[in-house]
């Protein structure tokens, strides 16, 4: 019999030694992390991790690793739980090359938009390529993600418009996920853009696409894209009081313009309401109070011009604050959980520790996984290994992958 290598197998333990390791675990922490809480890294200076069947088996100063674990000298670098990306658009087809440069002249977005670009844009790319297509295209970007240090990610269809493609798109995700080591969390992104008149098309979305989501991919969450140009408030809500009986909802709302979204959003008890760059300070602090978590997207003001979130004032009035890339062809393409770290530090008033926990923890939370975010024994071993021995060279470092080793799911990848 050949003997595994010690790469290759999954149950293999790996024994961690000499890590400056953030647990983001603490007694008496509550999960999401509001307020204070969302500083504390949970951090042992010198530790050890121990890693047996995919699961964290111990984590301490000192652990009791079994005889052949394989050993990892982390030589004193950080370790700590992967990123959990919860807010990406990273299944498309085709190029937004030609927009970008219009964007970058001084057009808005909505204007593009308006014409029959951007979302359009990249829907007719979508309704061209096959589900073989888009599913790779999705591979290739999550071995990315994963290279950053991505182990869970969300990805949102949305770029169908049609019955047919918006279900190609939630299959080309489910196959992608198939066939990736970490997970993939996919998102119905019903309300995006629309064709025609939004009252006919939010009709046919409720009537026709809904129950098709409703049958083929029961609870997962249902999204939409309240903005000048894309859908309203009155249609978001139309979709979702129909929606929220089975499903989640999520709601992007207040990139551009408030839109009075917020108060709608915390009625439906959301689950999150994503952007939040031009919401007032009212409704920030109305969703401060409420269980709907805050999402904060800063590669978008930084890539397609604009203001960014108040992060630090929703989080001072005691929000449950993630931040996610919100990776797609037209305002977000990055896959970089690093560099939305460094942004959100630079531009939405975060500390370091605040914007860890906003990448790891919270978001766990956010898409329904108490199995992870965190360094605790039981927990899934999504772990990563960084090149520093200060966290806070996270934040600090522009365009890099500061990330050494990815362990996702107990397996060195
Ligand atoms: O939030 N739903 C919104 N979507 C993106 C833009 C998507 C696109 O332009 O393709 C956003 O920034």
């Amino acid at each position: 019999m050949t003997p595994p290598s010690a790469d290759s197998a999954a149950c293999t333990s790996l024994h961690i030694r000499n890590a400056r390791v953030l647990t983001l675990a603490a007694p008496g922490l509550q999960t999401p992390r509001r307020g204070a809480a969302l500083r504390e890294l949970g951090v042992i200076p010198q530790g050890e991790v121990l890693v047996a069947g995919g699961l964290i088996a111990a984590v301490g100063e000192k652990v009791d690793a079994p005889a052949g674990a394989r050993v990892i000298d982390a030589l004193g670098r950080v370790l700590m739980p992967g990123f959990v990306d919860c807010h990406t658009h990273a299944c498309w087809a085709g190029d937004r090359l030609d927009e970008w440069e219009r964007l970058m002249r001084g057009e808005s977005y909505e204007e593009i938009l308006r014409k029959g670009g951007a979302i359009h844009t990249t829907a007719r790319a979508v309704r061209e390529a096959t589900r073989n297509q888009l599913s790779a295209n999705l591979r290739a970007r999550l071995e990315e993600a994963l290279r950053g240090g991505t182990t869970t990610i969300e990805v949102k269809s949305g770029y169908g418009l049609t019955v047919e493609a918006g279900l190609k798109m939630l299959r080309a995700i489910q196959r992608a996920a198939g066939e990736w080591p970490g997970t993939v969390v996919p998102t119905a992104l019903l309300g995006h853009a629309f064709e025609g008149n939004l009252d006919d098309y939010v009709k046919l979305v409720v009537r026709d696409l809904l129950p098709e989501i409703i049958r083929e991919f029961p609870g997962i969450a249902v999204d939409a894209f309240c903005e000048p140009g894309a859908w309203t408030v009155e249609a978001c809500v139309r979709l979702f009081e129909k929606a929220r009986k089975r499903h989640p909802i999520r709601v992007h709302a207040d990139w551009q313009k408030p839109t009075g979204m917020i108060p709608e959003a915390v009625r439906m008890h959301a689950l999150s309401v994503d952007h939040l760059e031009a919401s007032t300070r009212a409704d920030l602090e109305l969703l401060a109070r409420s269980n709907t978590f805050g999402v904060v997207l800063p590669a978008t003001a930084f890539h397609a011009g604009g203001r960014f979130a108040s992060a630090a004032f929703f989080v001072d009035r005691g929000g449950a604050l993630a931040l996610a890339t919100n990776c797609n062809p037209g305002t977000a393409p990055t896959l970089s959980m690093p560099l939305v770290i460094a942004l959100a530090v630079r531009f939405c008033g975060l500390s370091p520790e605040e914007a860890i926990a906003a990448s790891t923890v919270n978001p766990a939370a956010l898409l329904g996984f108490p199995d992870r975010g965190t360094i605790e024994a039981g927990r899934r071993a999504d772990l990563l290994l960084l090149h520093h021995k200060d966290e806070r060279q996270l934040a600090y470092e522009l365009g890099g992958n500061p990330v050494a080793q990815v362990i996702c799911g107990g397996r060195l990848v």
